[in-house]
């Protein structure tokens, strides 16, 4: 049995674990900075580090706690060293490198974006049989869809990644977050554009779907410009006194920032237009590629009709984790430090942060 302890701090949230084989979770616990950040309408860089220099340690000690284990009865540390925040991966990498320092421990350095992957290699909470779920099968294709990227990636094996594209401008969960922003539903917006949606009518807009042609490439910028000039001729109108459609928002937690604008159709709209670019680029390249399934991974996976679309539209069994695998956490760092330490790989203690790490790729 190999126990790995992993250790997440790219962006807001403070995680650690313990995960055995690589797909068992003996724990996993997850510090959320969430109502921290909110105040400013997105993550604030210096008040996250800050505040995972106070949880990290806590987080870690219960992870052991839950899993009933000790330093010593670990076989690794993997932490994550990028993409993200430099201040935040800091205190992780840190963390990591001073533990197995002091208890001897190999170190392995973690890239975030095959996290996102690997949470489809963990065997959910809750599955119900004494038999774990089959172990995904190569050759197949990881959307991965965070705050901070959208890639669609070919995996021929594991660490085997060919990039088929990636957004030119905003990450899908940026782009979730902003227009929340506009329609004034908070933050984080992922979820609080899915809440509103479920009240709305996905076909009262038709908003731009950014093809790119045939690439697989993304773009979500448009899309976003398109409902910010909605937003906007709707606050025109309601100053010129016009007769602006009197419809009654939202979701009980959230209120407009304009009243008469009709949050919930445009964030259903919204959602639509983002998750239909997704599935079809993804449906597209699954054909192509002739792939055995589709992963999904990172925070906007955890939206429930880009969960039913992919299902629904892809003729090839889809993966997607449970939702509180699909946000960050320590798990999934401890599924891909199994897997990487079990391949011989070490990092030394001159393991550095690169917050614009990307995914190690091969040559198609
Ligand atoms: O993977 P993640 O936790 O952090 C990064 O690595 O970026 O992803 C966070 C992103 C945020 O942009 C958030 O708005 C989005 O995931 N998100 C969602 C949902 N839940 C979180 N987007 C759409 N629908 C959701 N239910
Ligand atoms: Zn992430």
């Amino acid at each position: 049995m190999t126990l790995i302890l992993g250790i997440e701090t790219s962006c807001d949230e403070t995680g650690a674990a313990v995960v055995e084989n690589g797909r068992r979770i003996r724990s996993n616990v997850v510090a959320t900075q969430i109502d921290l950040h909110r105040q400013y309408g997105g993550v604030f860089p210096e008040i996250a580090s800050r505040q995972h220099m106070i949880t990290i340690t806590p987080v870690i000690e219960q992870a052991l706690k839950d899993a009933g284990v000790g330093y010593d009865d670990l076989d690794a540390i993997a932490v994550t060293y990028g993409p993200g925040l430099a201040g935040s991966l800091l205190v992780g990498v840190n963390t990591a490198k001073a533990i197995a320092f002091a208890r001897n421990l190999p170190l392995v350095g973690i890239n975030h974006l095959e996290g996102h992957i690997y949470a489809n290699w963990l065997i959910p909470p809750d599955w119900p049989h004494p038999e774990p779920p089959p172990e995904p099968e190569f050759p197949l294709l990881a959307l991965i869809v965070s705050g901070g990227h959208t890639e669609l990636v070919l995996m021929h094996g594991h660490g085997q990644y060919q990039l088929l594209g990636r957004t030119l401008d905003d990450a899908a969960g940026e782009a979730f977050d902003k227009v929340a922003r506009l329609l004034g539903l908070g933050f984080p917006g992922g979820p609080a554009i899915e809440r509103a949606a479920r009240l709305g009518d996905p076909a009262s807009f038709h908003l731009p779907r950014a093809w790119l042609g045939d690439s697989y490439d993304f773009s979500f910028s448009g899309l976003k410009t398109a409902v910010l000039r909605i937003v906007r001729s709707f606050e025109e109108k309601a100053q010129a006194g016009a007769h602006a459609p009197r419809t009654r928002l939202i979701t009980s937690q959230s209120q407009p920032v304009v009243p008469h604008i009709p949050v919930n159709n445009l964030a259903a709209s919204f959602q639509e237009a983002v998750v239909d670019v997704l599935v079809e680029k993804t449906r597209r390249a699954a054909e192509e590629f002739g792939v055995k399934m589709v992963l999904m991974g990172g925070g906007v996976a955890a939206n429930t009709r880009l969960r039913e679309e992919m299902s629904r539209r892809l003729s090839v069994p889809v993966r997607v984790p449970p939702v509180k695998l699909c946000t960050d956490n320590g798990a999934v760092i401890g599924a891909v430090g199994y897997y990487r330490f079990i391949a011989g790989e070490r990092a030394g203690w001159d393991l550095d942060v690169v917050a614009g790490l990307t995914l190690p790729l091969i040559n198609p």
